[in-house]
Formats: C-alpha cells, structure tokens, sequence
C-alpha cells in the first residue's frame, strides 16, 4: 500500500535539501498538500518569502508526480498531484511492516468479579480493543491483558454472604450479593470485619474460603466472555488479575525493601511517592493494607514486575477511566523508584459517558447501566427505525447494526473527553454514526455483487473531482492509521471512517456506476474505484471490531 503522504513528503525533502512541514489542508480544491516552507526560508534567510517560494517551484516542478505548484498569500506552496498518479497507486490497504516492531503490552478491559460488566467498561473494552487491532495492523506484536479484579475485598464480602445464604444459582444470583453484602457492610461493622478477615485468609490460601471462591469464579468469568463475546472484542491474550500476580507481590516487596521504599505506618505498609515539587496532592502509596492484604497498588506494582520479566515488553500502556490517573501516577513512580521495568508506561485515561444532564449516565431509577443494558437500547432503537421505514431486516443484521451504533460512537470521540449518550442519535442512519457506516458499505459492496464483471485497474481513465477525492483519501489510510496508533487515538480511525464515507457516496451519487447509459470503459473504471473504496472501509470496520451486514 502507498503512503501518499509520506512519498510526496520524502520526494519534497530530497529536492528541496531539507525537511519541510507538509500539510493536507481539509480543502483540497487548491492543492492535495501544502507546505510552508517558503516562508520558513525566508525567515532564516532574510529573504522575501514569495521570491523564495517561486524558487522552489522550479525545483518542484520538476517531480514526476507533480501536476502544479502554486503559490498564496503570503508565500505558501500548494501541490497538486497528477491524476495518473493517484489512479495507478491508490491500493487497499494492507498490514504494514513495522520498521522498528515493538512489544506492548496492552492493559484493558477491567473487570471486576461479583460486578455485571457497565457503562464504565465500555470504553476501556472498545478502545483498549480496537487499539489492539491498529497497532498489529502496523505491525507490531501486542500482548494485551485483562487485570481483572478478582482477590480483594469484594471476594471477602462475596464469600461472607455465600457462608450466610449459599451458594447462587446463576450469574444473575451472583451479581446480587456483592451490591447486597456492601450495604450491610456499611451498616454492621461486625460484618465489614468478617469479610475483611476472609479477604485476608483467602489471601492465605485457608482451603474453605478458597473452595467457594474456585466455585464462583468461573460464574463470573462466563458473563465477562458473553458479553465481551457480544461485543465482538478479541478474545484476551492474559487474564490475570489481582489474584495471578499475588504470586510476585513477595518478590516485588523483597524489591521494595532492598531499595528501602517501604515504610510501616498504622500496621499499613506504604511508599512515600511525593516530590518536593509536587504542587498537586501526591498521596503515599498503600502496599500493604493494616488487615495484611494486598492493595491494589501492590497488584499493579507485581503486575509491572511479572511482565517486565515474562514480556520485555518497550511499553505498558493502561486504559482505564481518568479518574485512576493518580492511582497510575503514583505506580509509575514507584516502579521507576525500584527499577521494576526498562519500559514506558502510559495510563490512557478516558473521560465520561454522561446522559443528556451532563452527569454519569444511569438508569431511570438511579442505577448502573449495564453493558448488556446499553446494546438492547440501541438494539431497541434500531428494530424501531427499521420498522418505521418499512425494511425487513434479520436479527442478525439488527444487531450488527446495534452494535456499530454503540461502538462507532464511542470510537469518534476522543479518549480524554466525556461524552453524551444519547441512543436516538447513536442510531440514526445519516450523520456521524456507526449505521451510517455500515450502510455506505452495504451499498458499495451490493454494487460490487450486481457487477458481474471482472474488476481491474483501468489502462487510461479521466478522474472526475469526486473520484479523485475518494482516491486520494484512501492513499491516506497508511498515514492515518500510522497516526492513530502513535497518538493512541483510535478516533482518527473513527473520523477518517466517516469522512471516506462521505467521499464514497458523494462518488456514488454523482458517478452512475451501472446505470444502463454508462459507457463500458467508464463503468469499469467506475467498479475498480468501488472495489478499493469497499476494501478500505471494509478494513477500516474491521479494525473497529464491527461486521459488514449482508444487507441493510
Ligand atoms: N479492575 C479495576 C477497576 O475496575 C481496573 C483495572 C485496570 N487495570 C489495572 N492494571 N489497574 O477499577
């Protein structure tokens, strides 16, 4: 596949002698790229800028892919490329082979034993998913783990209700008692001291408490893998949580005490995490609860240390909602204090999804929305809209579609900000929406279906401005993708999406491909611009974790 922007980027630097800001201006109507190089130049030069620019020119002009170089305003360069050009290297895209391919390790996901996935996970499992998918895209090996909660107190909670009321029948059952034992928790201090002393001896390995947690254990993990399941999320390469790196948290202390990071303080065992120029509270570090149990930072804290010496891994990278970013910053310190790995760690922290009021969005009566609640609203609201223009669909496609509603939306958002949930909008078929999405690619790839001829790349075809566009938008696809995984920004693969969805229907509605008055050489130059505008959607969905419906 062709990387436009970075050959014609390439081919400027050499001719011109140095390495110059090449821009795409969001209008191509004056130029595919832009630079300002010229009035950079002249700054350093002391030269008129405009002269400057016509001196590159010349020298630009000269490149075989160039159709026309011009000048504006003060001095910038607009380029244009050869339609010829575009038509014989627009391509689909294809995995690329990463120069330098690094070892990640990706953190998402975010379960916690006892609780139903929700609203909070939505993020973490749809970006943390679909940033799995872009960076193997580009080549590099990825091992992504599901730190689960599964060994603190809730577990001490869960098994102190489970002695009391036996064993759930179901998922559904389990779900209840960690919500239920809580509230008592909050009321009878006696109890809040009995699930604290089982976390501590199931954390000890007592064999009673260890029988029931074995037993409820994989109750929990089937709904997580249904519902991941449901969500078209890669399976995990790592589950292991709180629990599978208690096993390296002795090794980990031993670390911690050699660099004498560790402090008692009220039977707790703690690290001091704070600088002298920390203006922002910086908390020490809970290692050790007083009932002897592992924190939460000691889990992480083992975690870092299991991987650094299973994985090697360049980078560990976190996604989590932003309100764990002291939790993170605060590791990060102490690994750094103790050397407990050579790689970068990154916490990506999402903002919100809120209601229409702003605040965290909920049920009606106040409870928490759960991620198979949020896929039947918007399987709700497709069925309805389907029904209301009078289509017959099949449920597959139905949830094919409801599903692209709910993780497109998610995706076109950037990580850091909080966003609306709003199930009419997410579902419409028109605007920036998953449906509209899946749409634009039902409809290319029923032309392709009606076409019955061989598709191939024409010998000699005159581009109109709509064909154009599109392709050169797909010659984009390798610089874009190659952003979004730099910038851990899987929104550019959201926005690059629906923009190529704009150019293929405007190429759609003003270019008849097989219409009966369509000469034959324009039709088929026609189809191969549909092949390759099909097949880069149809990867770009794909590397959002959504399906092609067979019709919509
Ligand atoms: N289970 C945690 C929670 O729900 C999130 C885990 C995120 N990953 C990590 N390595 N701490 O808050």
């Amino acid at each position: 596949m062709m990387n436009l922007y970075k050959y014609v980027s390439d081919a400027i630097n050499k001719t011109l002698g140095f390495t110059v800001n090449l821009e795409v201006p969001k209008n191509r109507d004056f130029g595919d790229f832009s630079t300002n190089a010229a009035m950079i130049g002249a700054k350093i030069a002391n030269k008129n800028p405009r002269e400057l620019a016509n001196e590159y020119i010349s020298k630009l002009q000269k490149l075989d892919f160039i159709d026309n170089v011009t000048v504006a305003g003060p001095g910038f360069i607009n380029l244009k490329i050869k339609d010829n050009f575009i038509l014989n290297n627009a391509q689909i895209p294809t995995r690329i082979t990463a120069l330098n391919p690094l070892n990640l390790d990706l953190d998402y996901g975010s379960y916690n034993i006892g609780k139903a996935l929700h609203i909070g996970h939505l993020k973490p499992i749809v970006v943390g998913d679909t940033f799995n998918r872009i960076a193997k895209f580009v080549g590099h090996t990825i091992k992504s783990y599901n730190h689960i909660g599964d060994w603190g107190r809730p577990m001490g909670l869960i098994i102190a209700w489970i002695i009391e009321y036996g064993m759930p029948k179901d998922a559904n059952e389990f779900n209840k008692i960690y919500p239920a034992s809580t509230a008592r928790a909050n009321e009878d201090e006696d109890w809040l001291n009995r699930a604290r002393q089982i976390t501590t001896e199931l954390q000890n390995n007592n064999p009673e408490f260890t029988k029931i947690y074995n037993a409820f254990i994989p109750l929990s993990l089937k709904q997580m893998d249904d519902t991941l399941q449901r969500f078209n999320i890669m399976p995990f390469d790592m589950i292991m949580g709180e629990r599978g790196v208690s096993e390296y948290v002795p090794e980990t202390q031993k670390i911690l005490e050699n660099k004498r990071l560790l402090q008692e303080s009220d039977g707790a065992l703690i690290i001091n995490v704070r600088n002298e120029d920390d203006n922002a509270p910086m908390p020490p570090v809970i290692f050790k609860t007083t009932a002897n149990t592992n924190s939460y930072a000691a889990a992480d804290l083992a975690a870092i240390y299991y991987r650094n010496k299973n994985d090697n891994p360049s980078e560990i990278i976190y996604f989590t909602d932003s309100r764990q970013s002291l939790h993170f910053q605060q590791i990060f310190r102490v690994s750094q204090m103790a050397n407990l790995t050579s790689a970068k760690l990154i916490h990506v922290g999402f903002g919100t999804i809120t209601g229409k009021d702003g605040k965290p969005f909920k049920t009606r009566d106040g409870g928490t929305v759960s991620l198979s609640d949020i896929l039947d609203m918007s399987e709700t609201a497709v069925r309805e809209r389907v029904a209301e223009s009078q289509k017959q669909l099949d449920d597959k496609t139905i949830k094919q579609i409801a599903l692209a509603a709910v993780k497109f939306n998610d995706l076109i958002h950037d990580v850091k900000s909080d966003y609306i949930f709003d199930v009419k909008s997410i579902t419409s078929f028109e605007g920036r929406t998953g449906p509209y999405v899946l749409y634009t690619a039902v409809r290319m790839q029923s032309v392709l279906q009606r076409a019955n001829i061989n598709i191939s790349k024409p010998e000699s075809y005159i581009l109109s401005n709509d064909e154009r566009n599109l392709l050169i938008q797909i010659m984009d696809f390798e610089h874009m993708i190659l952003s979004a995984f730099e910038n851990r920004a899987p929104d550019m693969l959201a926005n690059y999406t629906y923009d190529l969805c704009q150019l293929i229907n405007n190429f759609y509605h003003n270019c008849p491909i097989l219409r009966d008055d369509i000469d034959a050489k324009t039709k088929a130059g026609r189809l191969y611009i549909s092949k390759i505008a099909f097949d880069t959607l149809a990867t770009a969905i794909d590397l959002m974790g959504l399906q092609i419906p067979n019709e919509m």
